[in-house]
């Protein structure tokens, strides 16, 4: 197939490129830089020995999009270009509407007049808000406690009237991601968060190689067995792998509209975490127990059964693969963050 990817020099859009291509998918991104680097188009390029196609440009530019798109002519899109942090969205909430619910109508507009049937789109399990239970299935109900959340959900139901629309012929699978973590075995490509990391994984490992002082571990009075919050981390590699069978469930043409939790049906604390990277580093990392953080929840893990039945896939890396391949990453990265 021919497969447009927005955002595809990102952390989990990287790591789908390279799958596709392994899967003999061609493929060609739109990508603005606005959270990558420019030299990941070289690494893509060494891992998988084809040279990549990307046009530099804005998802909300309508005019460069669908120059591309006439160009190319897609057979599906996989669209990943957003913003994604859940602190920042609360700070600038109309640059998330923006770029996440308008860049989304807009790439949809552009689908529909090329003609291109099949959306693939990353939604988050932060859809769900907090959950009444887990492991959280498709059918719990959503409710987001953010900006950044609100904009996945409104844009699945974007997708989803899409879809529905009289005379419509695309079809959508829509993914929510639990945590992505780790990075590619090879070690040429992970995560590359700007400033202070946000999230545990990266902060753990910048503290493993001496750029933090301490992890600062969030509240240790949740509902939880060692008190910390427990999430279901999801290999990035297992969570790409996902959107090439997307793709050809899609393709296949049974259902026109999959909503899929992407997870591996199991959570981990915070601090074992913490405890299975100090294995993988040799040292003991460093961590403080402080307060809750504003706005986080106890506990978050996947009911994957969906997405394993209908795609016939499931995550197959352990934590420890997961910490083996961050870590690796996190001693390649070229220059020190922050
Ligand atoms: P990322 O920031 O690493 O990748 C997003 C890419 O999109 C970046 O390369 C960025 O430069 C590009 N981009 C952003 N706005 C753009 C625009 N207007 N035009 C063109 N390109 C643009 O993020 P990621 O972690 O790879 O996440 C990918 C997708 O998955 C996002 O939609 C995100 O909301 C979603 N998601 C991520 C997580 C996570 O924890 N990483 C969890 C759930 C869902
Ligand atoms: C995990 C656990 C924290 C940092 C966020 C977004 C979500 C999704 C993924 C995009 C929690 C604890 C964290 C730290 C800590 N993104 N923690 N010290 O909050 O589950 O999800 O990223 O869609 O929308 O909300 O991930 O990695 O920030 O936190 O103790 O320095 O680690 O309290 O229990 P989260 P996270």
């Amino acid at each position: 197939m021919k497969v447009l990817v927005t955002g595809g020099a990102g952390f989990v859009g990287s790591h789908t490129v390279v799958e596709l291509i392994a899967a003999g998918h061609d493929v060609r991104v739109v990508e603005n830089f606005c959270n990558s680097e420019r030299w990941i188009v070289e690494r893509i390029e060494r891992i998988t020995g084809q040279t990549l196609v990307l046009d530099e440009l804005d998802i909300r530019d309508r005019a460069a999009l669908l120059a591309v798109a006439r160009d190319y002519a897609p057979d599906a899109v996989i669209h990943f270009a957003a913003l994604k942090s859940v602190s920042e969205s609360t700070e600038m909430p109309a640059s998330y509407y923006d770029v996440n619910v308008g860049g989304t109508a807009t790439l949809l507009d552009v689908m529909q007049q090329v003609g291109c049937k099949h959306i693939v789109f990353s939604s988050s399990a932060t859809v769900y808000g907090q959950p009444e239970s887990c492991p959280v299935a498709e059918t719990a109900a959503v409710g987001p406690g953010n900006p950044y959340g609100r904009t996945k959900l409104i844009g699945e139901w974007l997708i989803r009237d899409c879809v529905a629309a009289p005379g419509s012929t695309l079809s959508a699978a829509i993914l929510r991601y639990f945590n992505p973590v780790g990075a590619h075995p090879s070690g040429l490509m992970g995560e590359l968060p700007r400033g202070v990391p946000n999230n545990l994984a990266p902060y753990i490992t910048q503290t493993a190689a001496g750029q933090r002082d301490y992890i600062r571990v969030f509240g240790d009075d949740y509902a939880t067995p060692d008190g910390t919050g427990v999430r279901d981390y999801i290999h990035v590699v297992d969570l790409a792998k996902a959107h090439v069978a997307a793709l050809n469930a899609l393709s296949v043409g049974t259902d026109r509209e999959l909503t899929l939790n992407l997870g591996t049906g199991r959570g981990y604390s915070v601090l074992e975490l913490i405890e299975t990277f100090s294995a993988v580093v040799g040292h003991p990392i460093p961590y403080q127990r402080q307060g809750r953080r504003a706005g986080d929840i106890g506990e978050c893990w996947a009911d994957p059964a969906l997405a394993n039945r209908v795609l016939g896939w499931r995550a197959e890396k352990s934590l420890q693969d997961i910490c083996a391949d961050a870590w690796r990453w996190q001693q390649a990265i070229p220059g020190a963050v922050d």
